[in-house]
């Protein structure tokens, strides 16, 4: 946490800033050995298990319901005996019932947009966002940031903890944050060229949006001030970022984070490494596991992320599924474990004829295209008995290829790499909806 980081003269406008500040040096935790991070962990999951179980009614009624008891918890393998939460759980016990603190100690209140259904409602301490700051601001310095940057943040402001995430992280870190929010996509060019932001934080898909905008303003990319993107809150591949890094010449990181958990900051990419998110352990508790039996999968196989939160006061969440699919990985700039960067939500797996298909697969092959812009969308329908999908693209701008060849190009790398058959409907430049945060990737109309 921020004690960890000794003060200096470094300042802004005459305020005293943190010393990471001006040079930047690792809280003493990110570079602590493992077995000192395992202690830590264990202390602090102890306490957080106490903590749900005494205070928070769902809580009491889930670990009553499956006869364990915090003090079964001896060692960190003891999690095992404890049940999974499950974004159901959440929405049984909706609004305010998750939570372990009186609402006097709440400070703020967010929630997931959820597709169906309530939202998640997720509830912060003082101190919750405090530490929400400060590990933001560790994802920023992580991601190549640093204080005096200016910061463009195009996450979304309000229930959603992209914005205000982003935002309480630069500020502790020392930078300016510019909070543009989601939208106004003309306006977010203008305020780039004017303000000479270093750092953007935006979704991908939204980042390419509006690189399509500075293409209609004539804005040349290479002559903006940023240097560095981090985004997150939606999956994107390794084809993405190198579209990106090459169209708009800045470095691209990912960052991850779920509102139950936290919000954006769980886990980030290190600009050193570029080798997919570092958990950050001390306060977030990774486990993967089999999403059909529920059972722990060995590091570096792949399953669903379940997180438990180690300080999280107001709303402690203990193993919560969050149907993301990944592998935990072996620390590398930090001694923290490290994330895969995620192929998909395992809601958004598509079934096609027996054939389990991500967006992200299908994004790696049409960005191999050149003649393709990267938009995309794919449609789900029956013909039939039969799932059809159908994947709408669009040509880049000054494509010189027809639409036949490079339909007939995209069909022949899906069924050659994926093994389905697709639809390829490729339609003319600017025809596909252009995301402003979370791009909406399958439209389902079976
Ligand atoms: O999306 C928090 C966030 C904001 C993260 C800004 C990063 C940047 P939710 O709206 O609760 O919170 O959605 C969480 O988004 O379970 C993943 O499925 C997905 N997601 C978030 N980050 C990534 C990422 C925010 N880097 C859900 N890669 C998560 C892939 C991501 N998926």
């Amino acid at each position: 946490s921020s004690k960890n980081v000794v003060y200096s003269a470094c300042t802004r406008q005459g305020i005293t800033m943190p010393n990471s500040a001006c040079h930047d040096p690792l809280h003493a935790i990110e570079t602590a050995s493992v077995d000192a991070l395992r202690n830590l962990q264990l202390q602090r999951m102890k306490k957080t298990l106490r903590h749900a179980y005494g205070n928070s009614l769902m809580y009491r009624d889930k670990f009553d319901a499956s006869g364990v008891h915090p003090d079964e918890l001896v060692s960190l393998e003891d999690l095992v005996k404890f049940p999974f939460t499950t974004k159901q759980d959440l929405r049984d016990n909706y609004p305010f019932r998750s939570f372990a603190v009186p609402m006097e100690a709440v400070v703020r209140i967010h929630a997931s947009s959820g597709t169906t259904g309530k939202p998640t409602v997720v509830g912060y301490t003082k101190n919750d966002i405090d530490v929400w700051a400060d590990v933001a601001a560790r994802s920023i310095r992580a991601a190549g940031g640093q204080a005096l940057d200016k910061i463009h943040v195009s996450y979304g402001y309000g229930l959603f903890t992209g914005g205000l995430g982003a935002h309480y992280g630069g500020e502790r870190l020392g930078c300016a944050v510019i909070p543009v929010g989601g939208g106004q996509t003309e306006k977010q060019v203008q305020l780039i060229q004017d303000f000479d932001p270093d750092i953007i934080m935006v979704t991908p898909s939204y980042m390419l949006n509006i690189a399509d905008e500075m293409d209609r303003q004539g804005v040349d990319p290479k002559k903006l001030s940023l240097r560095l993107g981090i985004f997150g809150a939606e999956p994107w591949t390794d084809a993405m970022r190198r579209e990106i890094e090459s169209r708009l010449h800045l470095d691209a990181v990912d960052i991850y984070g779920l509102s139950e958990v936290m919000g954006p900051g769980v886990a980030q990419e290190c600009l050193l490494t570029k080798d997919g998110p570092t958990i950050w352990e001390d306060h977030f508790y990774p486990e993967v596991i089999h999403p059909e039996t529920g059972e722990i999968v060995a590091d570096g196989e792949q399953g669903e992320l379940v997180f438990t939160s180690l300080t999280k006061e107001a709303m402690p969440i203990i193993r919560y599924r969050t149907r993301d699919l990944t592998r935990l990985l072996p620390g590398s700039a930090r001694t923290m474990r490290r994330m895969a960067r995620i192929t998909g939500r395992s809601d958004d797996m598509m079934i096609i004829r027996g054939v389990n298909v991500f967006p992200t697969q299908i994004e790696e092959h049409l960005l191999a295209i050149d003649a393709l812009s990267p938009h995309y969308q794919i449609e789900l329908s029956k013909d039939r008995h039969m799932d059809v999908m159908t994947i709408n693209v669009e040509l880049s701008e000054n494509a010189d290829a027809n639409s036949d060849s490079t339909s007939a190009e995209l069909v022949h790398r899906i069924k050659t790499f994926i093994g389905v058959t697709a639809k390829v409907v490729v339609h003319e430049p600017g025809r596909i909806l252009r995301s402003e945060g979370k791009a909406q990737r399958i439209v389902d109309h079976r």
